[in-house]
């Protein structure tokens, strides 16, 4: 796992935060080679050391691409939304068992749900944390995001299994990591970066059985368009758009 290295001495306590809830190991100096996490006065942000290596990657849920998704990407009526069954009246509460980036769980809650973000990986939680502080204080989206967003650190298969009947959601939504060179989807460069770091994701299978046992109203997979089906599980439905596909399996 990625080492933490702090810029500034002023960021020790919230550093020591970091390695007591994640279990970084810290680094006296930024590495020569390799993925490590810098902490510094703007924010957490996971940097590649070497030549030619891709800029940091870091979760700003303020920046001008995500406010630029939330305005025009089209509100209920973009795939995503229609995926997980938003119409006007119906507002689910969701989980979404593979938070990444929390790129997916902020336009759901943008669109007024009650979005619950787990991520296993402990470098993706720790970024996802410290863009849910930062955004916290932002006075357009600040608001809502501290009353909609709520982030777990573990794997969704297990704590999803330990729901109790009030916990459960209407929608489990899953965007498992593809294996790469399988499309261009994955040529964005944050996935990149992040497709090394974390691997493909073998176990979905397992984490679509887990969904199933835990929604109410249905579980949505987010596959490249061309994609087989996770564990070759027919969907009830599905919702297709340009480069994407929304395997959607009702369990009323
Ligand atoms: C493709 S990324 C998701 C991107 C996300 N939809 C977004 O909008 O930023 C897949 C993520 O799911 C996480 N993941 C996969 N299986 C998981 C599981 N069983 N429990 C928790 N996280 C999981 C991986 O660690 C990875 O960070």
């Amino acid at each position: 796992m990625p080492g933490l290295w702090t810029e500034d001495r002023i960021l020790a306590p919230a550093a020591r935060a970091l390695v007591e809830r994640f279990g970084f190991t810290t680094l006296r100096h930024a590495p020569r080679t390799g993925f490590y996490l810098c902490l510094g006065t703007t924010g957490l942000e996971l940097r590649e050391a070497g030549e030619q290596t891709p800029g940091p990657v870091r979760v700003d849920f303020a920046s001008g691409v995500l406010a630029h998704r939330l305005r025009f990407g089209g509100g209920r009526g973009q795939p995503l939304a229609r995926a997980v069954g938003m119409k006007s009246g119906h507002t689910p509460v969701i989980w979404d068992a593979t938070a990444g980036l929390g790129r997916d769980a902020l336009v759901l809650a943008s669109l007024g749900s009650q979005v619950t973000l787990c991520e296993r990986s402990a470098v993706l939680a720790a970024l996802i944390q410290d863009g849910l502080q930062r955004a916290a204080l932002d006075a357009d989206i600040g608001g809502w995001i501290e009353q909609r967003m709520q982030l777990i650190f573990g794997d969704a298969a297990r704590l999803l299994g330990n729901l109790t009947a009030e916990q459960r959601p209407d929608v489990v939504y899953m965007d498992p990591m593809y294996p790469p060179g399988k499309t261009a989807v994955l040529v964005k460069k944050d996935m990149r970066a992040l497709q090394r770091l974390v691997g493909a994701d073998s176990d979905s299978s397992a984490l679509l059985e887990s969904a199933l046992g835990a929604a109410t109203r249905r579980v949505v997979v987010k596959r490249p368009r061309h994609a087989e089906w996770i564990g070759g599980k027919k969907p009830s439905a599905a919702v297709e758009s340009k480069k994407t596909r929304y395997d959607i399996y009702v369990t009323l």
